[in-house]
């Protein structure tokens, strides 16, 4: 802030314009974990708070340490556990998170070595001797959402006085503002969790479509999973934006959707296809594309463009459209090269395997002929990552 020591009213009315930006910015993160820090950062920013943690409260009914934050530590060694092994406490009136929690109240304490004697609750010292900081005063206020549940709590530790380093009390008036953060916080975590949640439902229900339309035509879906990772990672090497690259992971799953209506007696037949037979086999890619068409989703649009063109080639002599270089969509020019690259390299009831040498050598021979030259560079740009991919997923 510049200028003169801004009044009460002014530094008021200030924060709660600052507070209403925070809460749009929150509702506008859909990654949980960026969302919490976030939300902790802007409340210690709030009340200057040299540091602070959120907790969540967990399904089975703990508290957990979900962030960490302490300007005051030189050593950023702050243990907050991670997915796998999370650090939690009981929700207990005796710790002072607890306490909160339970209560759904609000506690600013001066000096949590000064606590008043019936107070029930204590200070858990255990964090500050392992870091060797020194808590003194604290603003603890529960994450309740409009429903009334108490999702999480927002400790803060150490108000400076501004410009200073000094120690000082939580000013009361702090506590409301923090409270409000603390319930927008509760509503954009509520929301992140569920986009996330059907995200996650989302692309599980398309792999698993994929996988089946799969399975009539190779035993595994691997070649599903290892396509559609090799198109990720040659997306990524291209600088497309890391949005584009997750449509891409997704999308490409679906190329050969269109295979479902495909008969078996051509999709597995062990020898070479008659003429009518892989005319009728190429008929594929436009069924995918009919099965995915007029979606207004933008991954699904995008798996109806993969699917319809990635048998397309860069000179103009694939099918179905005999479309050339960037006539042909980015992400179909990209599916085409792991698509070939995989086929090759995977044996066929039609073909044995080539070794992955060879299949480079392919990809290196058809640049400019069925690829995009840019499109293969980047794959060879990050060759050592398709080869790990085709380690974790082995044909
Ligand atoms: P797919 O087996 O997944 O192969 C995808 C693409 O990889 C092929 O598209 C082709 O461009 C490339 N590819 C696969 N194997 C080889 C190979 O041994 N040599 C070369 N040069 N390229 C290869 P394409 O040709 O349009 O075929 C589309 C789909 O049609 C194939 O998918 C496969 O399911 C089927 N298909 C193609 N040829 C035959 C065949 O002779 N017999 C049978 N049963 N199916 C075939
Ligand atoms: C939750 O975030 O799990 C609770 C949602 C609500 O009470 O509104
Ligand atoms: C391979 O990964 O096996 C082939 C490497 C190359 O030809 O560039
Ligand atoms: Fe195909």
């Amino acid at each position: 802030m510049s200028g003169g020591a801004p009044t009460h009213e002014s530094d008021l009315s200030e924060k709660f314009r600052r507070l209403i930006e925070v809460g749009l910015a929150l509702t506008s993160e859909s990654d949980v974990s960026a969302l919490l820090s976030r939300i902790l950062f802007e409340a210690r920013r709030f009340t200057c708070a040299e540091a602070g943690t959120l907790y969540l409260v967990t399904p089975d009914g703990k508290l957990r340490f979900s962030v960490v934050q302490n300007d005051g530590l030189r050593r950023s060694e702050v243990l907050v556990g991670n997915a796998s092994q999370p650090i939690t406490i009981e929700i207990s009136p005796t710790s002072i998170a607890g306490w909160v929690t339970g209560t759904g109240s609000t506690l600013n304490i001066p000096d949590v070595h000064d606590l008043p004697g019936n107070c029930g609750y204590q200070f858990d010292s255990s964090f500050d001797l392992k870091s060797g900081y020194c808590s003194r005063s604290m603003l603890v206020v529960p994450m309740k959402s409009p429903a009334g549940h108490i999702v999480g709590v927002i400790q803060l530790i150490n108000a400076r006085r501004p410009g200073t380093e000094e120690c000082t009390t939580f000013p009361k008036e702090q506590e409301e503002l923090v409270l409000c953060l603390a319930s927008q916080a509760a509503v954009a975590l509520n929301n992140a969790r569920l986009t996330s949640e059907l995200q996650l439902a989302y692309s599980e229900a398309i792999h698993r479509l994929a996988r089946a339309a799969e399975f009539r035509d190779h035993d595994t879906g691997e070649h599903i999973e290892r396509v559609s990772r090799y198109s990720a990672a040659i997306a990524e090497a291209l600088g497309l934006a890391p949005s584009d690259v997750s449509r891409i992971l997704l999308a490409s799953t679906l190329h050969d959707i269109g295979k479902l209506a495909i008969p078996d007696s051509i999709l597995q037949k062990p020898g070479k296809l008659t003429a009518g037979e892989y005319a009728e086999m190429k008929c594929h890619a436009k069924m995918g594309a009919d099965l995915l068409a007029g979606s207004e989703n933008p991954t699904i649009l995008l798996a109806a463009e993969i699917a319809f063109s990635h048998h397309e080639k860069w000179d103009g002599t694939g099918y179905p459209r005999g479309l050339r270089g960037d006539e042909i969509p980015v992400a179909a020019q990209i599916c085409a090269v792991a698509d070939v690259f995989d086929a090759l390299c995977s044996s066929r009831c039609y073909k044995t395997a080539l070794s992955s040498e060879e299949a480079c050598e392919f990809l290196r021979k058809e640049s400019g002929r069925h690829f995009s030259p840019q499109v293969v560079e980047a794959f060879f740009a990050v060759i050592d990552k398709i080869t790990r991919i085709r380690s974790e997923l082995p044909a």
